[in-house]
C-alpha cells in the first residue's frame, strides 16, 4: 500500500531520559493532530528529530529511541551537537527566521552554519530515501528543510513531493539581499507542490522565482528542469473540536475538578468585581509583537485613566529558543517593560499586568481562553498565528472579542477580529477600548461568524486539501500527452532511415540545435553540431532541412556553405540544397514601417529589450530584461499590436521570450508541405521546441516521427527533454 511520509525538523512525539530510562509521549501540537489522518491511518511514518543529540545518547539508549519511536510510526534522524547549534540555532533561527519575517537587521549570515544546514538537509533527504517506496507522497514541512525536496528529487524523480512553509515568505527585496538565495529557491522546487499559508507569500514567493531564476512562471505554475511546479495557498486551520469540546466541559467543570490556575482566576474576577480579563499567549519571539503590545497596553492606560483598576493583560509567554542572543535580549525588555509597568500603575489591590514565562498544559491554555473577555494578539509579523484561532474556539458562549494584528497570516481569514497595525499604538489603545465596550449582541454577531470559519478550516481539511491536490499536480502535470524518446523509439527511427524509400527531416534550429543566448546573433553552430548534421546527410535517400525563423542572411551566413535545404522567416524563402534562394511567398512590407516605431517605444521604456528586422517580420526579444517588467509590458504590447493587426494578413506568434509580428501567409506547417508536394516521401522526421513548430508538427501527415524538445504540451508524437538529448539522439540514429 502507497504511504505518506511526513518529513519536519521535530517529531511529533516528547522524548524524555530519566535514569537511563526513555519515556516517549506523544505531542498535541497542531501540526501533529492535522497530519493525524494522513500519519496513522495511512500507515504513514513520521521523519523528524527526536529532541535528543547524538551526544547524549548511549548505544542502549539509542535503540531504545529507534524502538520506542518506531512503535509510533516514526523514524528519528540523530543530530550532533553542532548539528543543532549551526543548522537549528544557527541557520534556521539566526539566518532564515528572522529573513522571513522582514528582520534583516537580526538576519545573520555564517558560512559554516550553510555548510551544517546542508549537510543536515541531507541526513534528512537520506532518510527519505530510505523509507521511500514507489508510490509514496513525500511531505516536507518548514523553513528548517529548504532544501529536501531537491534532494529528495534528485534521487527519487518518480515520487510525488509537497512541501509546505509555515512561515510568511518575503518580499523579492527581502529575499533578493541573502546571499544563499538562489540555492533556497532551487531546494524548494524539488517538489511538485509548494505551500504556503496566504496568496500574499505565494506571490512573494513566485517573485523570487521569476526575478532571481528567471523561470518561466504562468498563474501559480512554475516550468523547472521539465518539470511543472504547482504553487498554492492553503491556510491553517486548528483540530476546532478538539478546543470546542475542551471549552464545553470546562464550562460543566464541578468546583472540585477545576485546575489550581482556574481556582484563582475565579477567585480574583469574584474579588475585583466587573473586572475584565485581557490575554495575550505566544511563544517569547520577536515575530510577536510583545513588546509593542506592552506599550500600547500602557498607552491605553494613560490615555484612558477611568479602565484602570477594572481590566488586567494577562501576558503568557512560552520560552523558545533561548540560546539566540535577539531572544535572550527581549525577555529581558519584556522583564524590564512589565516590571516598569507594573510599579509605576499598581495599586494596593491592583496589578494591571499578570506575566507568566512557561509553557502550560492544554488544560490550563483553556482555562485562560474561556476566562477571557479580550484577547489581544500583536504580532509584527506571522505565518499563520493558531492562538487566535484556538481563543475563538473556546468561545462557546459566543462572548469575547478578539483583537488581532493585520500582520498575522490568520487575519486573512478573520475579518470579524478586530484588525490593527501592531506599529499603531492609538489604534491599539482604541480598539482594547472598543472591544472592552462592544455589546454582546454585536460580540455574538462577529464571534458566529468566526467559529463558522475557524470550525469549517479546520487543521484536517487543511491537510486533505493539500494531499489532494498533491495527487492531482503528480497525475495531470506529470502525465504528458506525446511519448517519451526511449530505445525502441530510437529503434524505430534507425529502421526507417536505413529504409530504401524517400526520407526528409526538418529540423528547427534554436531551442532544438542550440540553446537559446542572450543575443540571438551569439547563437551560432558549433563543430559538435555540424558533426552531427554531416552524419545525417550522408544517410542515403534523406533530405535534411534547416527550418528557421531566423532570416535568409543569418542562415546563409551560418549554413551557405553547406548542401542542406534552408528554410527561413518560417517559411518566407527556401534554398533547396545547393541552388539560389528563393522567395516563396510574395510578402509585402510596408506595414513596417507603421508597426516599427512601436517596438522602439517598446524598447525604450524595457531596458535589455531589442527588436530584431527581418526581411519579412520584426521580432521583440525580451529574454534579456526583469522578468516581472517584461510581463508587464508583454501584456501592453499584445494589446497595442493586437488592434493594430486587426484586418490585415498579420499575425502575432509568441516563442520563447520573444514576439513575432508576420504575415499570417506564412508558417513552417506551410513551408514543410510545399518541401513535401516537390520532394515527396515515404518517411518524415521533424524536431522542434516551440510554438512556431507546433504548425509543423500538425500539418505533417500523420506518419511523420515528430519530436518536441522540452515538456510543454505538444502535437508532437514524442519528447525529449533538452538540447543535449536531441543532440544525443540524433548522433545515435545517424551512426
Ligand atoms: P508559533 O507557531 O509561531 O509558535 P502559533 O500561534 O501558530 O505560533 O502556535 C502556537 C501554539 O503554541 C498554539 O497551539 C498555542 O496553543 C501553543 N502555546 C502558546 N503558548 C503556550 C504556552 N505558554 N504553553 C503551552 N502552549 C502554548
Ligand atoms: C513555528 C515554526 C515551526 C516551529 C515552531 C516552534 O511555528 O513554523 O516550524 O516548530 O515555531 O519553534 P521551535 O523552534 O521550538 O520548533
Amino acid at each position: 500500500m502507497n504511504k505518506t511520509i511526513i518529513v519536519s525538523n521535530r517529531l511529533p512525539l516528547q522524548v524524555i531520559i530519566e535514569n537511563d530510562q526513555i519515556e516517549v509521549t506523544p505531542s498535541v501540537g497542531g501540526l501533529a493532530t492535522g497530519l493525524k489522518s494522513v500519519h496513522k491511518e495511512s500507515n504513514g511514518i513520521w521523519i523528524g528529530w527526536s529532541g535528543i543529540t547524538q551526544e547524549e545518547l548511549t548505544p542502549e539508549l539509542e535503540t531504545k529511541i529507534s524502538k520506542a519511536v518506531t512503535k509510533e510510526q516514526c523514524v528519528s534522524v540523530n543530530l550532533t551537537q553542532r548539528d543543532l547549534d549551526h543548522y537549528y540555532y544557527g541557520f534556521s533561527n539566526r539566518t532564515l527566521w528572522p529573513l522571513f519575517h522582514y528582520f534583516i537587521e537580526y538576519t545573520e549570515y555564517n558560512p559554516e552554519s550553510w555548510e551544517v544546514y546542508k549537510s543536515v538537509n541531507q541526513k534528512f533527504a537520506d532518510t527519505v530515501l530510505e523509507q521511500v517506496n514507489e508510490g509514496d507522497n513525500v511531505w516536507i514541512q518548514d523553513y528548517q528543510l529548504l532544501l529536501v525536496p531537491a534532494m529528495v528529487k534528485a534521487k527519487r524523480p518518480d515520487i510525488s513531493i509537497g512541501f509546505f512553509n509555515h512561515i510568511p515568505f518575503p518580499s523579492y527585496e527581502i529575499f533578493r539581499t541573502f546571499p544563499k538565495r538562489k540555492e533556497l529557491l532551487e531546494g524548494m522546487l524539488g517538489a511538485d507542490l509548494i505551500g504556503f499559508h496566504t496568496y500574499d507569500y505565494e506571490r512573494h514567493f513566485l517573485s523570487s522565482v521569476k526575478r532571481i531564476l528567471s523561470l518561466d512562471v504562468s498563474f501559480n505554475k512554475i516550468t523547472y528542469d521539465n518539470r511543472i511546479i504547482r504553487v498554492d495557498s492553503f491556510p491553517m486551520g486548528i483540530d476546532y473540536e478538539k478546543f470546542e469540546n475542551a471549552a464545553l466541559d470546562h464550562n460543566q467543570m464541578n468546583e472540585g475538578d477545576k485546575s489550581e490556575i482556574q481556582k484563582r482566576l475565579d477567585q480574583h474576577l469574584q474579588n475585583e468585581d466587573g473586572i475584565k480579563m485581557i490575554l495575550s499567549i505566544d511563544r517569547m519571539d520577536y515575530t510577536k509583537g510583545i513588546p509593542n503590545r506592552i506599550k500600547a497596553f500602557e498607552y491605553f492606560l494613560r490615555k484612558y485613566p477611568q479602565f484602570q483598576e477594572k481590566i488586567r493583560l494577562i501576558m503568557l509567554a512560552v520560552p523558545s529558543r533561548s540560546q539566540v542572543p535577539q531572544y535572550q535580549k527581549l525577555k529581558q525588555e519584556t522583564d524590564e517593560l512589565v516590571g516598569r509597568i507594573n510599579g509605576e500603575y499598581s495599586t494596593v489591590s491592583w496589578t494591571p499586568i499578570w506575566y507568566f514565562y512557561r509553557a502550560l498544559p492544554f488544560e490550563n491554555l483553556i482555562d485562560l481562553y474561556t476566562s477571557s473577555d479580550v484577547a489581544l494578539i500583536t504580532p509584527v509579523r506571522d505565518g499563520m498565528n493558531l492562538v487566535a484561532k484556538e481563543y475563538v474556539a473556546t468561545r462557546t458562549r459566543k462572548d469575547g472579542v478578539l483583537v488581532l494584528s493585520e500582520m498575522a497570516g490568520a487575519s486573512i481569514e478573520m475579518n470579524e477580529a478586530l484588525l490593527i497595525n501592531p506599529f499603531n499604538f492609538e489604534e491599539i489603545a482604541d480598539s482594547i477600548k472598543q472591544a472592552l465596550e462592544m455589546p454582546k449582541a454585536e460580540q455574538k454577531q462577529r464571534m458566529q461568524a468566526l467559529q463558522n470559519r475557524v470550525s469549517r478550516y479546520s487543521v484536517k481539511k487543511w491537510a486533505n486539501e493539500f494531499m489532494n491536490s498533491l495527487d492531482q499536480v503528480h497525475k495531470v502535470y506529470n502525465v504528458i500527452e506525446a511519448e517519451k524518446v526511449d530505445e525502441n523509439i530510437k529503434a524505430i527511427f534507425i529502421k526507417k532511415l536505413r529504409s530504401d524509400e524517400k526520407k526528409i527531416m526538418f529540423l528547427d534550429y534554436d531551442g532544438t540545435l542550440v540553446n537559446f543566448t542572450n543575443n540571438p546573433q551569439d547563437a551560432k553552430p558549433d563543430k559538435e553540431l555540424f558533426s552531427i548534421l554531416e552524419k545525417l546527410h550522408a544517410i542515403q535517400g534523406l533530405k535534411l532541412v534547416l527550418i528557421s525563423g531566423r532570416d535568409k542572411e543569418t542562415l546563409n551566413n551560418w549554413f551557405g556553405h553547406t548542401p542542406y535545404t534552408l528554410v527561413s522567416d518560417h517559411g518566407v524563402s527556401m534554398r533547396i540544397e545547393n541552388e539560389e534562394w528563393k522567395t516563396t511567398e510574395r510578402l509585402k512590407t510596408e506595414w513596417m514601417e507603421d508597426i516599427l516605431p512601436i517596438l522602439e517605444t517598446f524598447v525604450d521604456r524595457t531596458p535589455g529589450t531589442l527588436v530584431e528586422k527581418k526581411k519579412y517580420s520584426l521580432a521583440w526579444h525580451y529574454r534579456n530584461t526583469d522578468v516581472e517588467l517584461a510581463e508587464k509590458r508583454l501584456v501592453e504590447i499584445k494589446t497595442v499590436l493586437t488592434s493594430f493587426i486587426s484586418n490585415t494578413d498579420l499575425t502575432l506568434l509568441e516563442g520563447n521570450k520573444v514576439i513575432e509580428i508576420k504575415s499570417s501567409k506564412v508558417n513552417k506547417g506551410r513551408a514543410c508541405s510545399s518541401l513535401l508536394n516537390q520532394f515527396p516521401s515515404e518517411h518524415v522526421f521533424a524536431f522542434g521546441d516551440d510554438w512556431t513548430d507546433e504548425f509543423m508538427f500538425e500539418e505533417l501527415p500523420e506518419r511523420s516521427q515528430t519530436v518536441k524538445v522540452g515538456v510543454r504540451k505538444t502535437k508532437a508524437k514524442y519528447y525529449v527533454k533538452t538540447i543535449e538529448e536531441v543532440r544525443a539522439f540524433l548522433k545515435a540514429i545517424a551512426e
